[in-house]
């Protein structure tokens, strides 16, 4: 089934920047559309957004990266095959022709790989999770829900990127988003109560000024019981403390409540968290430039929950093969857009899986109303989601299309 178009349009993420609408026309009329969405706390090795950084939307436009859409890469890819995936990514990477896909853009590549494997599936009548997973798609993923935002994604005071809760113990995936609301209204009321700030972050969790990141914890787990839910049986807790922000690798300390600290001290206070709460993962606990502190928390605290590499890995299968290697955690984080393919996408859920780790299929902090990784997740039988809060149409999108899913998939 041949290619017959790709257009691009300029539009705007969750944050209110530009990016990427790429949409894919077959020759049987068949369409795809992809969006994609940008990171704030990006990892050194991401492929590389193309911006304009022109006088327009201060620099962040993406006008170039539509125009490789619709010229260079159109001209490519039109009358080529869109059901060989592969083969689309492969002549993307190759006309690219760089490392980290920074002269064509990786959001307009991904844009258009995204794009190709939509409209593919619409022309088999078939839903992305079908077409990608084939009868194996079968498992709704754990959310890991972000309730209270910190670090590059707020303004208050706290150094944690992202306060999660999980609804691990709860089977079905209506029932978990249910918990999930029912805990973030609660959650909302006790800040109200308290004269705390019930404002945003990025990714839709609240952003208060609080005294110590256990604060932040023990909030949780106070909306967790109030919502009358069993914390440790039903639902647990989970951190991305994206501390790549956190570390200066000069003096190799990291930035954490008011001082400096050095890997060996952070390792305590992630042992006093793990101790004092049923966490079930930490995201980023070390920087991407201190392997030997991703060593250290892997091998002592491994065995008891999820030690997740996002911006040490950033989606490069290559990066993750080494990690393995190398004992440096025991997940990875999925961000299609750190790496630029769908193809490499799924090398790196593949690699990941094969080595018995576990992979969350994930979200960026600048989003849009696209709903392809949750279809992915569903796909690769991931098992688990990092898609924000329970709030904000950016966030909600991917949680509807998951409900969706299981509503058809439980026929
Ligand atoms: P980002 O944050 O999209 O700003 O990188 C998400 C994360 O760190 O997991
Ligand atoms: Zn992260």
């Amino acid at each position: 089934m041949r290619i017959s178009s790709l257009r691009a349009l300029e539009i705007l993420d969750s944050r209110g920047n530009p990016t990427l609408m790429v949409k894919c026309v077959l020759e049987d009329g068949s369409v795809g559309v992809a969006r994609v969405p940008s990171g704030a706390s990006t990892g050194k090795n991401e492929a590389v957004e193309l911006r304009d950084g022109d006088k327009r939307y201060k620099g962040k436009g993406v006008l170039n990266a539509l125009r490789n859409v619709e010229d260079e890469i159109a001209k490519a890819l039109v009358g080529k095959d869109a059901y060989n995936q592969i083969a689309v990514d492969r002549l993307l990477i190759n006309l690219d022709g760089t490392p980290h896909k920074s002269r064509l853009g990786a959001n307009a590549i991904l844009g258009v790989s995204l794009a190709v494997a939509h409209a593919a599936a619409n022309s088999l009548k078939i839903p992305l999770y079908r077409y990608l997973g084939g009868v194996a798609a079968k498992t709704l993923p754990v959310p890991l829900m972000n309730f209270i935002n910190g670090g590059k994604h707020a303004d208050n005071n706290l150094d944690i990127q992202e306060f999660m809760i999980t609804p691990k113990g709860i089977k079905r995936f209506k029932d978990r988003v249910r918990a999930g609301s029912e805990i973030y209204h609660t959650l909302k009321g006790i800040l109200k109560g308290r004269g705390l700030s019930t404002g945003l972050g990025d990714e839709g969790g609240f952003a208060p000024n609080l005294h110590s990141h256990r604060e932040a914890l023990d909030l949780l787990v106070e909306a967790i019981e109030k919502a009358g839910y069993k914390l440790g049986h039903e639902i647990y807790l989970s951190l991305d403390v994206a501390a790549s922000e956190l570390y200066d690798a000069e003096g190799e300390v990291y930035r954490f409540e008011g001082r400096e600290m050095g890997r060996e001290e952070l390792l305590r206070v992630y042992e006093d968290y793990i101790n004092s709460y049923p966490i079930v993962s930490i995201e980023d606990p070390f920087s991407e430039e201190d392997p030997e502190g991703w060593r250290l928390i892997t091998r002592e605290f491994g065995h008891r929950i999820m030690i997740v590499g996002d911006d040490l890995y950033t989606t490069d299968p290559k990066m993750i093969a080494k990690g393995i290697e190398e004992g440096y955690s025991n997940a990875v984080l999925i961000k299609p857009n750190q790496i630029g393919t769908l193809t490499e996408t799924l090398e790196a859920v593949e690699i990941t899986h094969k080595a018995g780790w576990k992979s969350v299929i994930s979200h960026r902090s600048g989003e849009t109303e696209d709903t392809t990784i949750a279809d992915l997740a569903v796909a690769t039988n991931s098992g688990w989601i990092k898609t924000g809060a329970v709030a904000r149409g950016e966030r909600t999108a991917k949680y509807n299309r998951l409900l969706e899913i299981e509503e058809e998939l439980s026929i």
